[in-house]
């Protein structure tokens, strides 16, 4: 038997611009999947997920019940096994430290568990470039859009400067980052974000592209503050990327309450995280003002995730 691990992410610089060619910065945070897998000595595929409530059933009849993690797992599987003409019975169980509605990146970090495992379990040797692309292929496959820069958190950790599907995944070398993570307790429709952007860049190509400029410029500034570990920058960079995003249309009145307590209590700055419409803010905070703004941040109705960022990527436990 094998088990693999992969941690989850956080965006920190560069949504929906990363969609369109422009760079974004993501962190690898401390909360991980696992999926422990083992070969069997008939075809099927049996799997066991806690966290959904499945224990010991057969993958393709749980497709019916259209559970996207399921598909996310079951595409991963049929990847790998396509790819390196191989076929087998397997036992799958996945162990989560993290709910999937908070929008820390279950599905990818599942998804490069499972292409971990498989490679280890039949001897397949994947570095991390391959085990990238063979999981962003599996999310396109499942989900039909994404920049990939979840998977890439999932695969090397730590904090990437990433371009779409890979084009450019560089690591950027704090070991910590002084972050606090406030969830809204709504779960963002990132599908439904990601085509109402480009619907809006349909029709104000000048407008929308000016917006991508703009982001693309505060990501590659943040790339050089968060190497030199200047926070107070970091954080100013952070609330000119949240404006950006504000004229975009998606951030929504519960990440603006977060994020204007986070302020309020002395952030640096703060942003919401992801496609928006739910899900995270982030706010960077100096150590004086950390516990303020946790406290401003559950006053205004949000939920403190605590989580160590960055951390290791996939690896074998
Ligand atoms: O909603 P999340 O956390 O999956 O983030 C989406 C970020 C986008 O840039 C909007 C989409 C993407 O795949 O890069």
């Amino acid at each position: 038997m094998v088990k693999a691990s992969a941690p989850g992410k956080l965006m920190l610089f560069g949504e929906h611009a990363v969609i369109y060619d422009r760079p974004c910065i993501v962190a690898s945070v401390e909360h991980r999947i696992s999926v422990s897998i083992e070969k069997r000595n008939d075809n099927n595929l049996i799997l066991t997920a806690p966290e959904f409530n499945i224990e010991n059933k057969n993958i393709s009849d749980l497709e019916k019940t259209h559970l996207k993690k399921v598909s996310f797992i079951l595409t991963a599987i049929r990847n790998f096994f396509q790819k390196y003409d191989l076929k087998s019975g397997l036992d799958i169980e996945t162990q989560s430290e993290f709910s999937d509605k908070i929008g820390l990146g279950s599905s990818s970090a599942a998804v490069v568990s499972v292409i971990k495992g498989l490679s280890e379990l039949f001897k397949i040797k994947m570095n991390e470039k391959d085990i990238f692309d063979l999981s962003y292929q599996t999310i396109l496959d499942v989900q039909g859009l994404g920049s990939g820069f979840d998977v890439a958190a999932a695969v090397y950790g730590g904090i990437l400067f990433f371009k779409t599907a890979g084009k450019a995944i560089k690591t950027i070398n704090p070991q910590n980052i002084p972050l606090v993570i406030g969830y809204t307790g709504i779960k963002a429709d990132t599908p439904t974000l990601v085509k109402m952007v480009r619907e809006k860049r349909k029709k104000e190509p000048n407008e929308i592209n000016n917006i991508f400029n703009e982001i693309e410029k505060i990501v590659s500034l943040a790339r050089v503050e968060i190497e030199n570990q200047n926070w107070k920058k970091t954080g100013e960079l952070m609330n000119l990327n949240q404006n950006l995003l504000r004229k975009l249309g998606v951030s929504s009145k519960e990440l603006e309450d977060l994020i204007k307590a986070s302020l309020g209590a002395g952030a640096y700055g703060a942003k919401l995280s992801g496609a928006g419409g739910g899900d995270c803010m982030i706010a960077i905070t100096n150590k004086n003002s950390l516990e303020n703004v946790k406290n401003a941040i559950k006053k205004a109705g949000g939920i403190v995730i605590n989580a160590k960022i960055p951390v290791k990527g996939v690896k074998l436990e």
